[in-house]
């Protein structure tokens, strides 16, 4: 596929770029693009433009020039798999694949966090898994999940320039709704799994998820390109890892923390043991969450213990 044909018909944006201007093996290029099921709009006088992106994944067009130091350094798209998850995982056997991304048009047994199923219609998610050997310093499941719930959030701002927001432990959500949820699986290597909804709209959505649901599609009004999608994602994954490399797990921290959805809110958690209720005032990837209740008494709840957390409580004015 001609990849720099594609980036010059997007980046005008909609106008037609005259023939003369594309070189001379474009007509058996354009025709490829076309096969692939981008859209372009071809003029006899006028030239070619840009009408919208394929709906399929674009291997060629995710992996071109791709700068990856450590996520992304292979890239593998499938039609149809059980769960990305486990095929990532599967070739934790060889080291050479550190920073393998696995996608797939679909999934017969997609899985989420407790056990519960992650189901996507064929074609409408970005279902992706990253196989990732970290060094000592920054091979925490904590720090790993939250380097999937940042990223992908980051991403979700850039498409939609709405704010996103995650909900303890790792949900990605915008307005409430969720958006993209992080199962991360520890075996040979670390399998860091991403579902992202993209191309639902709110027909596609059964009724149970309609109110607490959402989409790229549905935020933006447009078809997303999913496979540029992906490729911000793995950009933007790499960048991460990158800085967690050099400086330590202490700036994604930050990030996390700064995205977190219910911090000045009144909450309540469930533990193996209790439930309680206090206002959030500070939250941590390691030391946990850290409430302080009606009493005026404060403290730290370790993730390890908190089973469920309502961020709904009470609307209590943010200081
Ligand atoms: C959750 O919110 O419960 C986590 C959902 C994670 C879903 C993704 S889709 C790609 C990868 N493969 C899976 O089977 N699960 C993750």
């Amino acid at each position: 596929m001609n990849v720099p044909l594609l980036l010059r018909l997007r980046a005008a944006d909609g106008a037609f770029v005259p023939i003369e201007e594309l070189g001379e093996t474009v007509q058996d290029d354009l025709d490829d693009l076309q096969k692939r099921g981008f859209a372009l709009e071809r003029h006899p006088y006028l030239g070619v433009a840009y009408r919208g992106p394929s709906m399929r994944l674009c291997p060629d067009q995710i992996e071109w020039e791709l700068p990856s130091r450590y996520i992304g350094r292979k890239v593998a798209v499938w039609h149809r798999v059980g769960s990305t998850n486990d095929v990532a995982a599967a070739s934790a056997r060889s080291r050479a694949n550190a920073g393998l991304v696995v996608l797939a048009e679909e999934q017969t047994t997609g899985r989420g966090r407790r056990g519960r199923a992650w189901v996507a219609p064929p074609g409408t998610g970005l279902l992706m898994s990253i196989l990732v050997f970290p060094e000592p310093s920054i091979a925490s499941v904590p720090w790993i999940t939250a380097l999937g719930a940042v990223a992908t959030a980051q991403v979700v701002m850039e498409v939609t320039g709405r704010p996103a927001r995650i909900k303890w432990p790792n949900d990605v959500r915008v307005d409430g709704r969720k958006i993209a949820g992080i199962l991360v699986e520890r075996g040979r290597g670390v399998v860091i799994g991403i579902g992202l909804n993209v191309s639902f709209d709110h027909a596609m959505l059964p009724d149970e998820l309609r109110d607490t649901a959402t989409s790229l599609t549905i935020l933006t009004g447009q078809a997303c390109d999913r496979s540029e999608i992906a490729r911000r994602l793995i950009l933007t994954l790499d960048r991460l890892y990158a800085q967690g490399v050099a400086e330590g797990q202490a700036p994604l921290g930050a990030l996390w923390t700064g995205l977190l959805e219910p911090i000045g809110r009144t909450i309540r958690v469930a533990t193996r043991t209790e439930e309680i209720e206090g206002r959030l005032e500070r939250a941590d990837l390691h030391l946990g969450l850290y409430l302080e209740f009606a009493s005026g008494e404060s403290r730290w709840i370790p993730h390890t213990e908190i089973q469920s957390l309502d961020g709904e409580v009470q609307a209590s004015p943010t200081p």
